[in-house]
């Protein structure tokens, strides 16, 4: 489970600190499903319903792709997105392309309207055996829509009647013109479930195709975050990480602190920062209140970011995500000569290092008047994925009911739609 230390924002609390009153209500109401928008609480129940319905299908198509594909180009953006990608870097690598492996390489599209992305893509994937998973819950969504259009011709003018044989289609049971075409043409489905939104449902299809191409033990994730899940909706108290998370920058926001920054030490926790400020941006960003998610890779950051963080404005609350072990070691070689001057740091683990710098530097940002939120897994592994993915969308729901908005529509991301729409011509 989640570890969270809040002796770095404890300071900055008033007297009454966090109402965990309100969080136990929004606890209430989240898992009664008396809440708006409860009809989109799927993801509560969503890795025991996986691991019993479609887990089998999903390990068996990951097999066949492996099997004739060198590459799988994922077509998807936002919650259709984000997740997966956050779950191949944090567990294989944010090279994976680059590393040596024998799962096939893996492209991200959709995700932009950018032809010089979709061209670089094209050439990167070569004269390669390639096969697509188009995802998208809605199933119309301008970006997708159009990558998807750009790779199935690619695939048909490959593979000719073939090409069919190639495309896993992840969107909803029943409707939407992606559901229609796959239903039409005969393409594998995997289904977004109705009652999770977009940015619940890393553990549907949606992550889980994609994770198991890549060679994660997508089995492992889903009973991890089955445990998860059961603990943090069982706890009810203070104790539960996620009160304390939601309960703490709730009272934050209150007292001023508009912007959350989430930090982590590894470069492969980028995209898990990506799929966060999805997570809590769209589902707290609404009816004019909201902490603004943002974040920062440390130590890279701290040359680029840290004077702000320690000496601008200080509407800022710092959380920070760390893995209690690291995944591999490395021992600080010794120099003859000591010409860089760094023999006192020889012989000692990199890790060790890192642990005191994030150390200084949360000491030091307290100081210069930033809450900090420590957020800790044992391990960057399927049960740390786990473990945060849960704790968060539990942290999340819970903060935005007790903060007063609907944590599960994104009414604001139809404004822009409309005007491109009309802009484009649409019919
Ligand atoms: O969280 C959400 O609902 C959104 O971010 C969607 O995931 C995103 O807009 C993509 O939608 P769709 O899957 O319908 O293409």
């Amino acid at each position: 489970m989640v570890k969270v230390e809040l002796s770095g924002a404890k300071d900055f609390f008033d007297v009454i600190g966090p109402d965990y009153s309100k969080i136990s209500d929004a606890h209430r109401t989240l898992l009664e499903k008396t809440g708006a928008g409860s009809e989109f609480t799927g993801w509560l129940e969503l890795p025991q319903n996986m691991l019993k319905t479609e887990l089998k299908a999903i390990q068996s198509a990951a097999a066949r792709i492996k099997g004739n594909s060198e590459v799988l180009v994922v077509v998807g953006i936002g919650g259709s997105y984000l997740g997966a990608r956050a779950a191949i870097e944090l567990l294989r690598s944010p090279n994976y392309n680059l590393i040596k492996k024998d799962t096939p390489d893996i492209f991200f599209v959709g995700n932009g309207l950018s032809a010089d992305a979709i061209n670089e893509t094209i050439e990167l994937i070569g004269d390669r055996d390639f096969s697509v998973n188009v995802i998208s819950k809605s199933g119309g969504t301008l970006e997708p829509a159009l990558g998807f259009r750009v790779f199935k011709a690619l695939l048909e003018k490959k593979y000719g009647a073939n090409a069919k044989k190639r495309i896993y289609a992840t969107t909803d049971a029943e409707r939407g013109l992606l559901h229609d075409m796959a239903a039409a043409e005969g393409w594998e489905r995997f289904i977004v479930p109705g009652d999770v939104g977009g940015r619940f449902s890393v553990l549907s299809a949606v992550g889980i195709l994609p994770m198991a191409v890549a060679g994660i033990d997508v089995e492992s994730v889903l009973s991890c975050a089955v445990q998860e899940l059961q603990d943090l909706t069982q706890q009810r108290s203070a104790e539960n990480p996620a009160w304390q998370y939601a309960g703490a920058r709730q009272h934050l926001y209150t007292l001023g602190r508009t912007t959350e920054i989430l930090a982590c030490y590894e470069p492969s926790f980028r995209f898990m920062a990506e799929w966060w400020k999805q997570l809590f941006g769209e589902s707290e960003g609404k009816n004019g209140v909201g902490i603004f998610p943002a974040s920062v890779e440390y130590s890279a950051d701290l040359h680029s970011m840290g004077q702000y963080v320690q000496d601008g404005p200080r509407r800022l609350m710092e959380s920070v995500v760390s893995f209690d072990e690291p995944n591999s070691e490395l021992k600080i070689p010794f120099e003859l000569g000591n010409r860089d001057g760094l023999n006192y740091l020889a012989g000692r683990e990199y890790s060790a290092v890192q642990k005191i710098a994030a150390r200084a530097v949360a000491e030091a940002h307290i100081k210069g008047e930033v809450p900090n939120i420590s957020i800790s897994v044992p391990k960057r592994d399927e049960a740390g994925f786990a473990a945060l993915v849960c704790f968060f969308e539990m942290s999340c729901a819970l903060s935005a009911y007790a903060s007063g908005v609907n944590p599960f529509d994104q009414p604001g991301v139809e404004a822009y739609k409309i005007n491109m729409f009309k802009m484009l011509g649409k019919e």
